[in-house]
């Protein structure tokens, strides 16, 4: 961008910035932002945070209003979850493609096929799955999860990714769901051997979403916590990154001084990306797009959610 367009864009996002502060006083709101958002959005957030720990401030926030800055499933999480608050997502097309790979009826039948089997859902989900889940985890949970349930046979859905490390670790039979995240999934082999060729020095940290071939090749693997603090407290100064490329804000807040090298440039979710600060802005000025989601559903979906939230 040139000069004048940087300026100009700055200068718009100083007052976008003094508007959001205004409403958000006015509406008793909070600003939940996931690493994946824009730096824009993640520069306002009262809270950034990854699935899990922006769960569980939607469920013990004191605010009226939610705004969400994530994609649709995390909004409807926080709405079972905080049922008489108002969620807004900035954007209502930001969705999941993992998310929309399980659908209740296909979950059902599977489960009938195996009744001894617990479900564990990924909280990558719809609400009319968790309805269908006995308890959902994250990726900074899905290990202590699967061993906290009380059978020797798990469904597990919808990430074969993360399935499959989660097998690793775990004496329980998976029965894995065969959906996976589109962008960590684009991260291969050979993306990995060539920025290590690259950057000889740098440590590899990789997500369970990405690929089990491309998983085995890390020096380490977490979630985006995890991650975060690995790059945080290691003794290593530059890092291969294989996640989603929102997290660079973070990485850089917590050690400007280390260089970060994302693994592919295919490592940004386009869904995260639809919401900027303009639409937190006006979500807030019009109150939409509100989350809504019926009660028969919120109320079994939130004991699937609750009993994560419980597990150590
Ligand atoms: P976490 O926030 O659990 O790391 O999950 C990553 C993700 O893909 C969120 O959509
Ligand atoms: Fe879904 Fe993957 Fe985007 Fe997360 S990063 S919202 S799992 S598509």
């Amino acid at each position: 961008m040139e000069a004048l367009a940087l300026e100009r864009k700055a200068e718009q996002n100083r007052e976008l910035r003094e508007r959001l502060m205004q409403l958000k006083k006015e509406r008793n709101a909070i600003i939940l932002a996931h690493y994946y958002q824009r730096d824009e959005i993640q520069e306002v957030a009262d809270f950034r945070g990854d699935s899990f720990l922006l769960a569980q401030k939607a469920a013990s926030t004191d605010a009226d209003v939610i705004v969400f800055c994530g994609v649709h499933f995390m909004g409807e999480s926080a709405k079972i979850l905080a049922p008489h608050k108002t969620v807004l997502v900035p954007d209502e097309r930001a969705g999941c493609p993992m998310a929309d790979m399980v659908n209740p009826i296909g979950l059902r039948e599977l489960k009938a096929k195996h009744p001894n089997a617990k479900v564990v859902t990924y909280i990558n989900s719809s609400a009319d799955v968790k309805a269908e889940t006995d308890i959902c985890c994250t990726s900074a949970n899905a290990v202590n999860v699967v061993n906290s349930v009380d059978a020797d046979e798990v469904i597990w859905c919808p990430d074969k990714n993360l399935g499959h490390y989660v097998q690793q670790f775990t004496d329980k039979k998976m029965i894995i769901w065969e959906g996976y995240c589109n962008t960590h999934d684009m991260l291969t082999i050979k993306d990995v051997e060539e920025m290590r060729a690259k950057y000889p020095n740098a440590e590899f940290v990789v997500h369970p979403e990405c690929r089990p071939e491309v998983v085995e090749m890390a020096d380490f693997v977490g979630s985006t916590t995890g991650i975060l603090k690995h790059c945080r407290e290691s003794s290593h100064q530059e890092f291969i990154v294989g996640t989603e490329d929102g997290t660079g804000y973070q990485l850089r807040l917590d050690s400007p001084n280390k260089s970060f090298h994302f693994a592919s440039k295919f490592l940004v979710c386009p869904n995260m990306k639809v919401n900027n600060l303009k639409k937190v802005v006006k979500a807030l000025e019009t109150m939409q797009p509100q989350i809504y989601v019926p009660q028969d559903v919120a109320d079994k979906a939130r004991l699937s959610l609750e009993r994560m939230l419980l597990v150590k």
